[in-house]
């Protein structure tokens, strides 16, 4: 068996974290969800749900993670020898297999418009939606930008904890940040762009209903990568000197900094184009986006090509440091629980996560009419694992931390045992044992009786 290693230095664990959080669900999920329900009040609401669930959460997974120094799994049983908390474990691991078999088709299509708009095909005028609708149909091509995207996840997981998922976030997310800065600035620059600002910094409090306070809160756990099994899996590698709290609070603002400066990027882009609307739901980025790229640059076709491809590339290398971490999470455990060499416990996640992969990207052309529940291939796996594994998930990390675990090891493994000040233990406790697992209870009935 493979010996275990350790993130070789704490900004190397902060960034593979913040690279797990920043993703799709940043990019292009939250603008989706600002857009749909209604702007900055939503946004209001987001960030109290990230303060107030998010980081205690992600506080939780890190002490299991590190506790142990073990795969998702394995911690569980560690923690509880004998007992059904395991289950925990086994839901994680089995929810980030699921949810990486559709990401990487989501993936597949950032990786072709990336490819397409280095090619100049997303500057003409054309009716994208078209485009779009006949892409996602297409009886290979889809399959195989998700395969090709699969490919990059592999390359980097076999490499390894510190020369594969170190080293790429290193150079990863310091590019992001640095494209993310770059498109702000040319998204402002574009005539009428304040409206898109006032989208997003006047609240319009009426506009709250239960319903948009649930999808800030299923938004929250899904960006910050929670109840998957990713971030505990990532914690394992963490050394014994990595401040938790401070961990988890630095994933989370990088996080909330990303998805709030892609709404920068989206919405003065949006509204400088008066004919394109702002619920265009999930088609924003991939139909919206490209009709807006081409219209607002019209006279300045070079910047437009600029910024679109920029603008892929962020969604791309967003979506690689998430799948990254969602599939390792799976391979830790593979390589652990079955005595393989990372090789080859890897190439057992990629194949059969492709497997389940083109299913689901077939859902959306050839297979769109097999469906259960009225819910083709790629919603139901969305549906079970975000919809029912995860809040479940989230439900059980608080109990487990806040009702299980001694308190005395929960403070020590906050604190280094001993050895910083973590003024907020209480808050934290607090907030773990009585408000978190009722929050995500009462989002989660909600859901399933909306
Ligand atoms: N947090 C990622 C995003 O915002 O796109 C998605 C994700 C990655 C979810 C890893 C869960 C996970 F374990």
């Amino acid at each position: 068996m493979e010996t275990r290693h350790n993130f070789g230095s704490k900004i190397g664990a902060v960034l593979a974290s913040a690279g797990s959080a920043v993703g799709l669900g940043n990019v292009w999920r939250f603008p989706t969800e600002v857009g749909n329900n209604g702007g900055a009040a939503f946004i209001v609401v987001y960030l109290l749900c990230i303060a107030i669930i998010g980081i205690p959460v992600m506080m939780s997974e890190f002490l299991i993670g590190r506790h142990t120094h073990a795969n998702t799994i394995s911690a569980f049983a560690k923690l509880a020898p004998g007992k059904w908390w395991r289950i925990e474990g086994v839901a994680g691991v089995f929810v980030a297999f699921l949810i990486l078999s559709y990401y990487i088709v989501i993936s597949g299509w950032t990786l072709f418009y990336f490819v397409a708009s280095v090619a100049g095909e997303m500057q003409a005028d054309k009716d994208y939606s078209l485009v779009f609708n006949n892409f996602v149909s297409h009886p290979w091509l889809p399959v195989l930008t998700g395969a090709a995207f699969m490919g990059l996840t592999h390359f980097i997981i076999a490499k390894g904890v510190q020369s594969g998922i170190e080293k790429s976030s290193k150079m990863m997310m310091p590019m992001l940040l640095l494209i993310i800065g770059i498109l702000v600035v040319c998204s402002f620059s574009m005539p009428g762009s304040s409206e898109g600002l006032r989208f997003l910094l006047k609240p319009d409090f009426s506009k709250l209903t239960a319903s948009v306070i649930l999808s800030a809160v299923g938004q929250a756990f899904f960006s910050l990568s929670l109840a998957m099994g990713c971030l505990c899996t990532y914690a394992s590698y963490f050394r014994a000197d990595t401040k938790l709290p401070k961990t988890a609070v630095g994933v989370s603002v990088i996080d909330t900094f990303v998805a709030i400066l892609s709404g920068f990027i989206i919405f003065p882009a949006v509204f400088s184009v008066e004919s394109v609307s702002v619920d265009a739901g999930p088609g924003l980025v991939f139909i919206t986006l490209p009709n807006v790229f081409n219209i607002a640059f019209h006279h300045m076709p070079a910047l437009g090509y600029i910024f679109s491809g920029f603008f892929y590339l962020l969604l791309l290398l967003a979506a690689l440091t998430s799948a990254i971490s969602l599939h390792e999470s799976v391979t830790a455990y593979i390589l652990e629980a079955f005595h393989l060499s990372r090789k080859t416990a890897a190439a057992a996640v990629s194949i059969s996560c492709m497997v389940l992969g083109v299913a689901c990207s077939l859902s959306f052309g050839a297979w769109s009419g097999l469906t259960l529940f009225g819910l083709n291939i790629f919603e139901l796996f969305d549906f079970t694992a975000s919809k029912i594994i995860l809040p479940i998930g989230g439900i059980i990390i608080c109990l487990f931390t806040g009702w299980y675990l001694d308190r005395k090891l929960v403070e020590n493994e906050l604190t280094n045992g001993g050895k910083l000040r973590f003024r907020l233990f209480r808050l934290y406790y607090f907030i773990i044992r009585y408000v978190a697992p009722f929050a995500i209870a009462a989002v989660f009935v909600q859901e399933l009786l909306a």
